[in-house]
């Protein structure tokens, strides 16, 4: 979703903000904008379209500013067009903004300022912060954020340009991630650190309520009174290699290839498998928090919320603890429940999801023991929760989820055996589980061999415009992220359900037209799913198999299988879920979508 750049120091400020959007690009935009000041003026140029696009436009111009911010938008308020694109101004141009998040009364500040003669000439909900903070302006940036944040309701990460300081960037944020990179002589403004990770591995993390001001000499932080807080710096581990294609066309493919890797890292020093037990020590967690939980509770958004409905049937079954998953934003508006000895496992890839993020502060004031399950160091779900477990995927780009979900369930399934081995699993069948977990990046390294047969696949079904995805147990969560990947990187329409389901109702669209992808790794249901695929031959439904190797019978119903690598029905979502992205890569392949991109998506939703 939007991203936010920032630049001061002794460089050329305009190509390192350029630079620095390129890595936000991933978040997913539709139009982007910098601004700085020179001489007095303050400078600025925006667009609908990509990067590059900006990038051509600001060659022509050779624009040189101390100061610079830049933005990626991705509309909520207002079309796809140069007027509502960051950055926004006063009337009188002496500041620019840019801002991520919603300004939820920002029709009655605006209608405010209206009535005292003020021109606004976007429909954004953004432009109110620039206007506002002009009105207020009496010669103190500090005194006027001081001023004007109080007013506004709703999440804002925001950084600005001054005329009057022209070496300056001021920053706030409630609610929406901004991280300020701390160089030699230099600072960086970023949503993300892996914006400026090229440049310097040290972030200060702003706050809710706080206020930044930044120049090339230093930064002073404030909080919400106006008192200085004497900020950590930390250090941040990921390397910027991990940020590159390397030699595939598609960052979406890579990740899909970097599975058995991304999964081996989450399996270093975890098991005692002699003792058929999971070691989690070095998570911070204490022993007494897993033995008194007598209930879990998920929540998660997206491919997140999928991978917690793995995740659930894992801990009824591993764990025998009732579990119930939730969808952050469904979840946060019900008035929740929170039971003692309810464990919270908060799952985001990016930590970033404002759902997510907007349900555990909810959970927070209830008192409730927050997990975070997390891709991201130093994301804002990793700090408001009492514990992370880092899932260790590696940067993932492709906007598309792939090695996230997968190290999700992995991690989740480590939790469900160390908590089944401390309530009610034997030591024996600790090892057998042990055993089956360990054989994974090796399964997926097989599935991933024989990517040549799925593209075979995706170029005879790539032409139909419907899909059922079926599956049962384990398999309906995972029909679920499936039909979501093909929907997400090819646009074509494909709906999940659990197989039983079909007949109540989905059936009726059952036809030559309509094909069903059909997921066998339950094996427990195995004779069930078979009766499902009779009823949808019978009305000539087409169907395409995902089934484990010796399950001979599939071929003769179906019309076309992938036979996966057999596993227990516990895990056998993990080489499931990457055949079945590589299918809805093959199938975006063949229909030319932009695959590490697709349109309207984006990486973080940092808006509810
Ligand atoms: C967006 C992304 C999805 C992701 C979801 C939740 O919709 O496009 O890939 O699953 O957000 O994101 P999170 O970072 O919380 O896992």
């Amino acid at each position: 979703m939007c991203g936010i750049f920032g630049y001061v120091g002794n460089k050329k400020a305009i190509p390192i903000v350029l630079e620095g959007l390129k890595t936000l690009e991933y978040r997913g935009y539709d139009s982007a904008g910098v601004a700085g000041i020179s001489q007095g003026k303050t400078l600025f140029y925006k667009d609908k379209g990509k990067i590059g696009h900006l990038a051509k436009l600001l060659e022509k111009k050779r624009l040189e500013v101390e100061a610079a911010i830049a933005h990626t938008r991705w509309a909520t308020h207002g079309k796809v067009n140069s007027l509502n694109a960051h950055p926004h101004f006063d009337a009188h141009e002496t500041l620019a903004i840019v801002h991520n998040g919603i300004i939820e009364n920002f029709q009655k500040l605006k209608s405010d300022l209206v009535a005292q003669g003020i021109a606004f000439v976007s429909e954004t909900d953004s432009e109110v912060i620039a206007q506002l903070f002009a009105f207020h302006f009496q010669g103190n940036l500090k005194q006027t954020l001081l001023k004007i944040l109080p007013l506004l309701e709703g999440s804002f990460a925001i950084a600005g340009v001054h005329r009057n300081f022209p070496k300056d960037i001021f920053v706030a944020c409630k609610n929406s991630p901004l991280a300020i990179g701390v160089g030699e002589s230099e600072y960086f403004v970023s949503s993300d650190v892996n914006g400026f990770l090229k440049y310097t591995n040290k972030v200060i993390f702003l706050e809710n309520h706080e206020i930044g001001l930044i120049q090339p000499s230093g930064l002073k932080i404030y909080n919400e009174k106006g008192e200085i807080v004497a900020k950590q710096t930390e250090s941040i581990t990921s390397k910027i290699e991990e940020i590159s294609k390397l030699h595939y066309p598609h960052f979406t493919l890579k990740e899909i290839y970097d599975q058995p890797e991304s999964i081996n890292r989450l399996f270093k020093n975890r098991f005692e498998e002699e003792f058929g037990a999971i070691c989690l020590k070095d998570m911070g967690i204490d022993e007494e928090t897993f033995m008194e939980t007598s209930r879990i509770l998920i929540l998660a958004c997206g491919t997140s919320w999928h991978a917690g409905s793995v995740g659930a049937y894992l801990f009824e079954s591993l764990s025998r603890i009732p579990t119930q998953v939730e969808i952050s934003s469904e979840f946060r508006y019900k008035n929740p429940i929170v039971m003692k000895d309810t464990l919270v496992i908060a799952i985001s890839q990016s930590g970033e999801t404002a759902d997510t993020l907007a349900a555990v502060h909810e959970l927070k004031a209830k008192g409730a023991k927050v997990i975070a399950v997390c891709n991201r160091e130093g994301s804002e779900l990793s700090r408001l929760s009492d514990h992370t477990l880092f899932i260790q995927a590696g940067p993932e780009i492709g906007v598309c989820s792939t090695k996230a979900f997968t190290n999700q369930v992995v991690l989740l399934s480590l939790l469900a055996l160390h908590l089944g081995r401390m309530h009610h699993l034997s030591k024996e069948e600790g090892i057998h589980f042990i055993r089956e977990i360990k054989k994974l990046p090796g399964l997926v390294s097989e599935v991933l061999s024989c990517a040549d047969e799925i593209h075979v696949l995706a170029k005879k079904y790539n032409h139909f415009t419907h899909f059922f995805f079926i599956g049962r147990s384990y398999m309906y969560p995972t029909s679920l992220e499936a039909a979501l990947k093909l929907k997400e990187m090819s646009y074509i329409h494909a709906q999940a359900y659990p197989a039983g389901e079909l007949k109540h109702g989905p059936i009726a669209l059952i036809d030559s037209n309509c094909p069903t992808v059909a997921l066998f790794g339950n094996k427990h249901t195995f004779s069930k799913l078979l009766s499902n695929m009779m009823e949808i031959k019978a009305r000539e439904g087409p169907i395409l198999a995902f089934a484990p190797r010796g399950f001979d019978e599939v071929s003769s119903i179906v019309d076309d299988v992938f036979w996966l690598p057999d596993t227990c029905d516990e895990f056998a979502s993990i080489p499931t879920s990457v055949a079945l992205q590589l299918f809805s890569y093959y199938m975006a392949l063949e229909r030319g979508c932009d695959i590490d991109q697709p349109r309207n998506l984006a990486k973080s939703v940092t808006v509810e």
